[in-house]
């Protein structure tokens, strides 16, 4: 604990000195998250961190998550310095759609709209004609839908799936996935609603099908919190990283929250669901983060020019 105090006013005066703001995701460390709130940084789902980078004053942004946010917030920001305390935190999403076979793909289906999750790299958010995060999956597609369009879809194949189930547009789906998510079991979900049938069950789309058919709620991280707030359970189960629990009892400090289970855990299991590339990011690390020299973003400026399209539309789809 005497480390951690010393880490945490090490890094606010940091972040003072080099006039510099902390982005955190919902899914790290909840020291990480409290940094961020008590610095004037933010902590968000991957929509509202691309956009708060992006409206911020501060020269320098220090992005805790993980690699596709330090990416995003470099192509809509490139006069800015981006750094993040590790650059090995990345995504089995974005490892699981390298640019080159993405392309190939794109070329064998020319008829469809390119749309793309944001936990992508560079490379293949410049390929695509919309960059969509899970808040706004589900209108984008429905409003190109309505125009006629077909899509194709990458790379997580969960949440193309809900999406395409939500609105019944013609999706081709790439084979990704989430490596947190996926572990989510209906039949564990199933038993865990059995002993508290009062609970509200929350659910991320990049969760399996079976999962999703339970939720009472889908939606994004932000959105999940905001249900947490606004419906009048008492009791929640909750399918996402258990980062977020951080800060749905700060904000709902009378509810309970369980998290729910995933392949190989007990009914209340308090060691998973947990993105191991997301805790890469501790206080020692970011402690470090302007020492470090190889911790910088950097996006190759043509690539960035051709992402910055589809990250834009984004952005101006829902101001
Ligand atoms: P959101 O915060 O946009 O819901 O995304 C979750 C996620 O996968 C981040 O890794
Ligand atoms: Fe990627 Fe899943 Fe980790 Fe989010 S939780 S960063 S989608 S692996």
């Amino acid at each position: 604990p005497e480390q951690e105090a010393e880490y945490r006013e090490r890094i606010k005066a940091l972040l003072q000195k080099h006039n510099a703001v902390l982005v955190a995701h919902y899914y790290t460390d909840p020291m990480i998250q409290a940094l961020a709130e008590e610095t004037g940084g933010c902590v968000a789902d991957s929509l509202e961190m691309a956009r708060f980078g992006k409206e911020h004053p501060a020269q320098t942004l220090i992005v805790a998550g993980v690699k596709f946010m330090g990416e995003t917030a470099k192509i809509l920001t490139p006069e800015k310095r981006v750094l993040m305390p590790t650059l090995e935190a990345t995504c089995s999403l974005d490892l699981g759609c390298p640019a080159d076979q993405f392309s190939e793909f794109c070329d064998q289906h020319p008829d469809r709209t390119v749309v793309v999750y944001a936990n992508t790299s560079a490379a293949v958010k410049a390929r695509a004609d919309w960059v969509v995060t899970s808040s706004i999956a589900k209108d984008v597609v429905d409003y190109l839908d309505q125009k006629g369009e077909k899509i194709l879809w990458a790379p997580d194949k969960h949440l193309g799936d809900y999406v395409q189930r939500e609105t019944g547009a013609d999706v081709l789906l790439w084979d990704g996935a989430c490596i947190v998510h996926e572990e989510f079991k209906a039949r564990g979900l199933e038993d865990l609603k059995a002993l508290y049938p009062e609970a509200a069950v929350l659910v991320h789309p990049e969760s399996p099908e079976p999962v999703v058919a339970l939720a009472d709620v889908v939606g994004s991280t932000s959105q999940l919190i905001k249900a947490a707030q606004e419906l009048p359970n008492q009791e929640f189960i909750v399918a996402t990283d258990q980062g977020i629990f951080y800060k749905m009892q700060q904000l709902c400090p009378d509810k309970t929250f369980h998290v729910a289970p995933t392949a190989g855990s007990g009914a209340t299991c308090r060691s998973c669901a947990n993105c191991p590339w997301m805790a890469m990011n501790v206080l020692e690390n970011l402690a470090s983060v302007f020492e470090q020299d190889d911790n910088e973003i950097h996006v190759d400026p043509e690539l960035a020019r051709k992402a910055m399209i589809p990250l834009q539309r984004m952005l101006d789809f829902r101001k």
